[in-house]
């Protein structure tokens, strides 16, 4: 089974969403995952009750309840039916300074209320030259998941910050490579992100490591995120 996640980040007004969310297609064999903006997640999640694709939210906050203006925690995720979060993505942690320590606190919160999660790791420009990709890596994900032992509900999403948006993937070979790592560090389904679109999504798929692809821009696009959806079907 391949996972084709969408994270829509903070894109698109609601009838826009709406419309996207009822176009795309279903697969009888992998798992098709969007991630829409939070405010939208439960008009969607209703829109799609008889279709097979997992709606989530693309960070929630590791208290319960309370004085936390602005945050979404796990049990109102699982009030809601919601079957998935992303944790620590990059923008997240450039943009909104979450930590390594957060993170893992996050995870801990959602896999422990049995909420899938999707953990989001991957090196700067800076860190690949200077060949410290493997390193920051491995910290990422040996911090993330610290103090846990249950990872049934856990993937892993590779995504080069220096790919994400930029329109250079990371060459297949080198992710897989990537995704080989981690899953010795740890053996989880590992999604790869980062410039995915309709004409590199073959050949990052054909690797052997690569389980799924977790899609920003191209997930905003019915015809790219419905082909892309097609490409997995002949994994
Ligand atoms: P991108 O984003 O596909 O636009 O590079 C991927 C992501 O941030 O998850």
């Amino acid at each position: 089974m391949k996972v084709i996640a969408g994270n829509w980040k903070m894109n698109l007004t609601l009838n826009e969403a709406l419309n996207l969310a009822d176009s795309i297609k279903t697969s009888n064999k992998n798992e098709i995952i969007i991630f829409p903006p939070s405010i939208y997640a439960l008009k969607i999640k209703e829109l799609l009750k008889d279709k097979n694709i997992k709606v989530g939210i693309q960070n929630v906050f590791y208290e319960e309840f309370g004085a936390f203006t602005g945050e979404i925690s796990v049990p109102m995720v699982k009030s809601c039916n919601l079957d998935y979060i992303l944790v620590g993505h990059s923008e997240r942690r450039k943009f909104f300074y979450e930590t390594d320590d957060v993170i893992n606190k996050k995870i801990k919160k959602a896999l422990s209320s049995n909420l899938n999660v999707i953990l989001c790791v991957g090196e700067t420009l800076s860190e690949r030259e200077s060949k410290k990709h493997f390193e920051v890596v491995k910290r990422q994900v040996l911090r993330a998941v610290e103090g846990i032992d249950n990872f049934k509900n856990l993937k892993i999403a590779y995504e080069p910050v220096w790919a994400i948006g930029t329109g250079i993937n990371a060459k297949p070979e080198d992710a897989n490579e990537m995704h080989h790592f981690i899953k010795e560090i740890i053996n989880l389904y590992v999604l790869y992100g980062g410039s995915v679109n309709e004409n590199n999504a073959y050949s990052l798929l054909s690797q052997n490591y690569i389980d799924g692809l977790l899609i920003g821009n191209s997930s905003l696009k019915k015809a790219s995120f419905n082909k892309i959806i097609d490409i997995a079907e002949l994994f």
